[in-house]
């Protein structure tokens, strides 16, 4: 193996990604190297990308971007011996300390100093990560790699829905984005009755209908209390999964929830937004606030549920050779994609 790697880089504080040679990274005790297989682009990525005014503020330069990933080990630290070279993996790109309240309490999640690949700390667009043996997950045969590179936004929509109890329940998704959509097919996976999701849209809200089983609506031209009125639906949805970010979509959701209704926040709003708080309280609405994936619950729990019929495989819309980084970026950028694939072998 040479001591050198092909790696998508942050290399300049300006508009773009490069690719790079690096030097391939030196595991410790506690570690594993990892060959990068297949890699998903985030929401981040783009951010990072773009090098908005968070990147800008958050991202040391140079960084290996990238965090979505699946591939395989071929080291292991003198440590971990609950690991073996071969073995196919994708893996929690939050890396954590073990001695905050949350940790000890099991809630790794919540640990208040995560750093995250790609982002803080050397990312998996590169021919080899180093991982923390405690972060990588196995995969099953019944993953393939291009699934096990979408895993981690597979999980940020499977810790949102899961948030509440969704069987029999009449489920309101606002944004189509690639997480909106796989919410959706979860939520139908695990028995929701009817799912509604919204976008302005009407490129993605097409994707959400070849994906999932759900009622796709354009809130730029349909009014959403038609469309439960129609589902026979009495006073509107009793769970929220806001997944857009956006200011009229939450309004939205607030309006069309039942009294006592609940919401599960994912969607990052760009700054302050306001909130009519007081309709929230005489609706005696719950919200919960959702970031990353449970760890290790949360992967626990795709991975069964993959296993035994979940189906998202339609949400990825491109899949392209890493040396065509940039189509696959600009397939993200157009705003119409679902998740793009970058290949590495
Ligand atoms: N909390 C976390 O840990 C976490 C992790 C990953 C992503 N996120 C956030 O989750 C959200 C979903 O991620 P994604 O990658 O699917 O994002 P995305 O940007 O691809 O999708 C958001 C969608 O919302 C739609 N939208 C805009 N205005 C709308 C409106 N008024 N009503 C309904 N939909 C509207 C957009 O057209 C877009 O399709 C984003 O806000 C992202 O930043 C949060």
């Amino acid at each position: 193996m040479s001591n050198e790697m092909k790696a998508l880089s942050k290399a300049k504080a300006e508009v773009g990604l490069w690719m790079v040679r690096a030097p391939v990274p030196e595991i410790g005790p506690d570690d594993v190297l990892i060959r990068v297989k297949k890699t998903g682009i985030c929401g981040t990525d783009i951010h990072i990308w773009n090098w908005d005014a968070w990147a800008a503020g958050t991202v040391p330069v140079p960084m290996i971007t990238g965090h979505e990933f699946a591939g395989e080990i071929v080291e292991i630290g003198r440590n971990v011996t609950d690991l073996e070279i071969g073995q196919r993996c994708s893996g929690e790109g939050h890396l954590i300390n073990k001695t905050s309240r949350q940790s000890r309490a099991g809630k790794f999640h919540l640990d208040p100093g995560t750093r995250g690949i790609g982002v803080n700390e050397q990312g998996a667009f590169a021919e080899y990560l180093r991982l923390p043996a405690f972060n990588v997950v196995p995969l099953p045969d019944a993953i393939d790699d291009e699934i096990g590179a979408i895993l981690d936004p597979l999980g940020n929509a499977v810790h949102t829905a899961l948030s509440f109890d969704l069987i029999g329940e009449d489920v309101l998704i606002t944004g189509a984005g690639p997480i909106g959509i796989m919410a959706a097919a979860v939520a139908r996976h695990v028995g929701a009755r009817h799912v509604v999701i919204t976008d302005v849209n009407q490129d993605r809200l097409d994707l959400a209908g070849r994906v999932a089983d759900v009622t796709p609506v354009n809130v730029a031209n349909q009014d959403l209390k038609d469309v439960w009125a129609g589902l026979k639906m009495k006073q509107g949805f009793d769970v929220g999964l806001e997944m857009s970010g956006n200011q009229q979509a939450m309004d939205q959701m607030v309006e069309n929830l039942v009294m006592g209704g609940k919401i599960a926040l994912l969607g990052i709003p760009p700054g302050k937004s306001p909130v009519d708080w007081s309709r929230i309280v005489f609706k005696a609405i719950t919200i919960k606030g959702v970031y990353g994936r449970e760890i290790f619950e949360t992967w626990y729990k795709m991975i069964a549920m993959l296993e035994n019929g979940l189906d998202v495989r339609n949400v990825i819309t491109h899949r392209f050779k890493v040396d065509e980084f940039e189509a696959g970026f600009g397939a993200m950028l157009s705003g119409s994609s679902g998740k793009v694939v970058l290949d590495w072998t």
